[in-house]
């Protein structure tokens, strides 16, 4: 596996021209815009870099870009691997194990996820300050990669409070409203049943969806400073608002895009 890391690494290293990147972005819903803005130098397609698995949902490309982006070096993930595609955990998270090995300290994820705390609405953005962990598999299982992290990391500050502190000024100055919460993970495909969101509710959840818990896990195992920005692409409040559809997911997702740009780029700016 790490043999696997590496060779991924080596490959994507010839683009970098012997220029340091430390930040790593994973375009998920809400940030797919974020990638017109990046000053790109390199679009790597994910079928060239051995041992990438490949993207196959509609609507995600599947493309890595090396370039600036608020005046700083970064790599981005122009479509991501989600484990209700099929990929076993330990694919859905290679990438983010491949951008450490490249020298990526700080990863900064986005997805849409539904709304379920009932004060939240649709559109709003929320930065994730914790997560619950209901996938069926653990992207950790199986023999401990000792080079990479522990056996039995924590997870307290699993999101850094730093960026979260940054995240809130830089909220302040664009006057861009954000909320808190905590988003649970997972793994879909189908949206939940009226009776599961109140569980995610019930539990201590404020967001819902299928992504960023397994990256975010691998990427604090090896100690990378991470954070997540939620859109909140549908209501759960009620049983009329819960009709949740992929359409609207993506619509909503695509009006938070500006926002959440330049909320990336002036949290990165400051790095
Ligand atoms: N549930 C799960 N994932 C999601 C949702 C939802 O309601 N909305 C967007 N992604």
């Amino acid at each position: 596996m790490y043999e696997k890391i590496k060779n991924s690494a080596n490959y994507i290293t010839r683009f970098l021209e012997n220029e340091k990147y430390t930040i790593g972005i994973i375009l998920g819903t809400g940030l797919g815009e974020l990638g017109k803005s990046i000053e790109i130098k390199h679009t790597i397609p994910y079928a060239a870099i051995p041992n990438f698995p490949v993207s196959t949902v509609q609507g995600h490309k599947g493309n890595l870009l090396i370039g600036k982006f608020g005046g700083k070096n970064v790599i981005a993930m122009q479509g991501r691997f989600h484990y209700y595609e099929g990929y076993p955990m330990q694919e859905v998270t290679f990438p983010v194990r491949v951008l450490h090995e490249i020298g990526v300290k700080q990863l900064f994820v986005s997805n849409a996820a539904g709304g379920v705390n009932t004060s939240f609405l649709t559109g709003e953005l929320m930065i994730i300050t914790d997560h619950i962990n209901l996938f069926p598999e653990h992207p950790l299982r199986g023999k401990n990669l000792d080079e990479l992290g522990p056996r039995f990391p924590g997870m307290t500050e699993a999101y850094s409070p730093r960026l979260i502190r940054i995240a809130e000024e830089c909220g302040r100055k664009l006057n861009i409203n954000l909320r808190h919460g905590v988003y649970a993970g997972l793994q879909g495909p189908s949206f939940e049943t009226p009776a599961e969101y109140n569980w995610i509710r019930v539990i201590g959840g404020d967001a819902v969806g299928m992504s960023t818990v397994p990256e975010i896990i691998v990427a604090r195992h090896m100690d990378m400073e991470c954070f997540g920005i939620s859109v909140i692409t549908n209501s759960t409040a009620s049983p009329e608002a819960i009709k949740t559809n992929h359409t609207e997911v993506q619509d909503i997702g695509k009006t938070a895009q500006p926002r959440m740009t330049a909320l990336f780029r002036e949290i990165i700016s400051r790095l």
